[in-house]
């Protein structure tokens, strides 16, 4: 094997026989009697339902890769960007031998994923002190041989900045035969810098995930997306569900993806800007809060005095926000909501 990104996947996958849905092998025809499927809908519910959707909806994947400006064999649609983690965990890491790096306080999937595969976390902190800096050496010495994939959040939850671009391509480029590098990019709409995308073309070793779950409001929908090498996206489809995306998702997302809901997402997007940075100065205000980290998300991660009173009164007063203070110390993470959201926010927060 001569791809150094594909001699890190798990021989058993690599020689796994995948399972060869009805609809992957069926093309063409006017009756379909090949699934097992009920030839009726005995329910009176429309739309119908009866038959399995397509394995990858072809269209979906088409309007992605345009949206992201790749070719359709780089995307594979996951039930959410947590489907992508969990299949790259299954993909690389042999239980009890593999390990990942993650860099906290960051997404809590990452972890979550490799304990379920049984791989170990090699923790390397962001810089504090740097709000929430990449250590780009500490992580280049923490990668063993057993290290397979390194994950990065950018812009990264819960901190909200996103990661040096440089520091990200100088590990994934001194990591080139050694781990894949998984950018996870869920809050990319709400920042100006370029998506790493556009280098997927240049390392074979690099992995990014979006989602139509925050900018695009699908988070109900389910729909993530998974950009790689054609090579290692093929490893992925051996492995992912016969039929991850229900019709219903998939026409949801249809809809999301026309041009006119793209533009209207852009614009949302911009709008949720617009609130961050008036929420950001009007809680720095607050006499309470100590600190609020600039965010390129859609959230504000804000220290304040005491986290566990700020969380008392918010709960009482029906304000749903995340305490955080176990990433870091009196933290709590609020999501930009609306204009009228926001105040209600700012009135309740001013009674802390
Ligand atoms: C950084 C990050 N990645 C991935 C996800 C999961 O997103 P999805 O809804 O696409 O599964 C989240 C959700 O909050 C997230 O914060």
């Amino acid at each position: 094997m001569n791809d150094p990104v594909l001699s890190l996947i798990r021989p058993e996958i690599l020689a796994l026989t995948p399972y060869s849905s009805a609809r992957k092998e069926a093309s063409g025809g006017k009756v379909w009697l090949d699934a097992n499927e009920n030839p009726q809908t005995p329910h009176a519910g429309a739309p119908r339902l009866n038959r399995y959707p397509e394995p990858q909806p072809a269209e979906v994947v088409a309007r992605l890769a345009s949206l992201y400006g790749v070719t359709p064999d780089r995307v594979l649609v996951t039930r959410g960007s947590d489907e992508g983690i969990d299949l790259l965990l299954r993909a690389f890491c042999r239980a009890g031998q593999d390990s990942i790096v993650t860099t906290p306080p960051t997404y809590g999937m990452y972890a979550v994923a490799a304990g379920i595969q049984g791989a170990r976390v090699i923790t390397v902190p962001l810089v504090r002190e740097k709000d929430f800096a990449l250590d780009a050496d500490a992580i280049l010495r923490a990668v063993t041989p057993e290290t397979k994939l390194v994950f990065l959040c950018s812009p990264n939850n819960p901190t909200g900045q996103l990661l040096d671009r440089d520091a990200v391509l100088r590990i994934v480029t001194t990591l080139a035969t050694r781990a894949v590098v998984v950018v996870d990019e869920a809050y990319a709409e709400f920042s100006t810098e370029p998506s790493l995308v556009q280098e997927l073309g240049a390392h074979a070793n690099l992995v990014v995930l979006r989602t139509l779950s925050k900018a695009f409001g699908l988070a109900g929908a389910r729909v993530g997306v998974t950009l790689a090498s054609l090579q290692l996206i093929g490893v992925l489809q051996k492995i992912i569900a016969p039929y991850p995306i229900p019709a219903p998702v998939v026409r949801a997302a249809l809809e999301a993806l026309s041009p006119t809901a793209i533009a209207a997402a852009r614009q949302s997007a911009l709008e949720l800007v617009g609130e961050r940075r008036r929420l950001t100065a009007a809680l720095a205000k607050l006499p309470h809060v100590r600190k609020i980290w600039p965010s390129d998300a859609n959230f504000l991660l804000t220290e304040v005095t005491d986290s566990a009173r700020v969380m008392s009164i918010a709960r009482a007063a029906g304000l749903v926000i995340r305490d955080r203070s176990k990433d870091v110390p009196n933290t709590v993470r609020i999501t930009i909501g609306t204009r009228a959201e926001n105040d209600f926010v700012l009135e309740t927060l001013a009674r802390v």
